[in-house]
């Protein structure tokens, strides 16, 4: 198992689903196998549901996708696979004969994974002829935005599988954590049952509805939670010294009745509770309705937590690097398009104004991405920058002609103006998919020397990447927008 070029999917309900459109959209292939016929058009309409979110997310509006192929024949997935991901409902026997029948067919050099909640791996490869492949690779829902995976070793699976396993996951863009042993549950699904368990406590003593046990949460300990975690949280609440200090202060608590971690008694009233407070607090949405708004937000959240470097941001700032590590930069004598195309992009749902359209802040923003990418495209990266060297903006004009609506996809052409040592003039037009002219920027860029704060020479390499777009781009035609004053003539 060099490189996973194709994934074999065994169960293809919500997570199973997730997992498909995850590799799909990063151009990995997927031989989807469910025992229910019924269970490939419900999987091509969860795909379906992703796919946008997805798009979001990368921020690449036309990525390649992968192959799908849907099977209810075990040995077409399992012959064909170059790695197993089972997503058969949380039963232990079906799991351990689903992983018997897999490990026959699968190369041996095939991980297979579960996405199991909290089965113990020893139990699922008990009889597999190949336990050493085996793992858990546990997902969260949706699983196709959401970056963790929870790894966990059984107690014959191999630790080059368990290595294996983490390149792969991360090379599809999932946090890895790798439990150092199996324990029923893992770590994330324990710690949310620890307070599931409670909130039911409170609810069943009648204390708070369900609304007011979830704001609890959304209001306060949620927000920190997301990007800090619980540790590292109580590391703050210590004051400067930190976890010491709080361990000081907050030592007697640990002794007060603060949970009641069994599960209540199940009884008629907490479920009448449980259900009504739920569909109280949906406001008359549907799951579906809830769904869409819980991706905009993720989407939104992780783009925020990348500008940060904090949490589940990080995941996306690495796959972001290593596209730009990918993208095609100036090489002496290469052909130069004319005008340059260098940055597609799509509305994200923050951008839009209160008529349902990008506000003009972002379209800055998006003109601003593809600077980077002409910038990049010529030699100005993260090394040139760290040298002290870099270009300002020194002026900009905007023309709007059409509406771009959330989900929107537009692609951002650039020509060269003019440009010597210092300086670069150039004008960019953004375009929707029909190719019809959206926007455009016209921008300055002055090169600057950060460490004596003066306009200066760019490096002589860059020079040289920027003459050669001149070259190419000296027989355009210059766009009308260009230097254009606005004025209404005063009588
Ligand atoms: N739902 C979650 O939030 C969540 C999160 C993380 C992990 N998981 C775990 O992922 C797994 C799948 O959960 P789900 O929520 O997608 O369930 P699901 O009921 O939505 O999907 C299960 C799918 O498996 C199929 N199936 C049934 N028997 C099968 C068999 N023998 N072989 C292959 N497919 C079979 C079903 O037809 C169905 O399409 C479970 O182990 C669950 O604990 C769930």
């Amino acid at each position: 198992m060099d490189t996973v070029k194709t994934v074999g999917i065994a169960g293809t309900g919500l997570i199973g689903a997730g997992w498909a459109a995850r590799l799909l959209v990063r151009g990995l292939d997927v031989v989807a196998y469910d025992v229910a016929p019924a269970a490939e058009a419900k999987l091509r309409a969860a795909i379906d549901v992703a796919w946008p979110s997805m798009l979001k997310l990368i921020q690449d509006p036309n990525p390649k996708r992968g192959q799908l192929i849907f099977t209810t024949d075990l040995a077409a997935m399992a012959s064909r696979a170059d790695f197993v991901h089972e997503a058969a409902p949380e039963r232990e026997a079906l799991k351990i004969k689903l992983f018997r029948d897999i490990d026959a067919i699968a190369r041996p050099d095939v991980i297979i994974a579960s996405s199991s909640s909290g089965f113990l791996p020893t139990r699922l490869q008990s009889e597999c002829k190949h336990p050493e492949r085996v793992i858990i690779g546990h997902p969260f829902n949706p699983v196709y935005l959401l970056p963790l995976v929870e790894t966990v070793p059984g107690e014959r699976t191999s630790k080059d599988a368990m290595d294996r396993a983490g390149v792969y996951f991360e090379s599809i863009g999932m946090h890895v954590l790798r439990l150092k042993k199996e324990i029923d549950g893992y770590i994330c699904d324990r710690l949310q049952e620890a307070l599931w368990r409670e909130a039911l406590h409170i609810l069943n003593k009648g204390i708070g509805t369900t609304e007011d046990i979830d704001d609890s949460i959304v209001y306060s300990a949620g927000m920190r939670w997301a990007f800090m975690g619980s540790f590292l949280t109580y590391h703050l609440a210590g004051g400067p010294g930190g976890m010491r200090d709080f361990i000081k202060q907050f030592d007697p608590t640990l002794e007060l009745p603060w949970t009641d971690l069994p599960f209540p008694k199940w009884n008629d009233t907490l479920e009448k509770r449980l259900v009504e407070g739920c569909e109280a607090q949906a406001h008359g949405r549907t799951v579906a309705e809830i769904e869409a708004k819980r991706n905009d937000v993720l989407v939104d959240m992780m783009h925020l937590f990348k500008q940060h470097g904090v949490g589940a941001g990080l995941v996306l700032q690495r796959e972001e690097e290593s596209a730009r590590k990918r993208a095609t930069r100036w090489t002496r004598g290469a052909k130069i398009a004319a005008p340059v195309a260098r940055h597609r992009g799509i509305v994200q749902s923050a951008w839009v104004d209160y008529n349902g359209h990008m506000s003009d802040a972002y379209y800055l923003l998006a003109f601003g991405d593809a600077l980077d990418a002409f910038f990049r495209y010529i030699g100005d990266d993260e090394a040139y920058r760290a040298t002290g060297q870099t270009f300002f903006t020194a002026e900009t004009h905007l023309n709007y002609f059409r509406e771009m609506k959330a989900g929107d996809t537009f692609a951002i052409e650039t020509q060269l103006i003019g440009c010597d040592e210092k300086r670069m003039h150039l004008f960019h037009r953004m375009l929707d998919t029909k190719g019809e002219l959206v926007a455009t920027n016209e921008i300055m860029q002055l090169h600057v020397d950060q460490k004596s704060g003066k306009v200066s020479p760019m490096r002589a390499d860059l020079f040289e990447a920027l003459s050669a777009v001149k070259e190419a781009h000296k027989n355009l035609p210059k766009p009308a927008e260009l230097g254009r004053v606005m004025e209404v003539k005063m009588k």
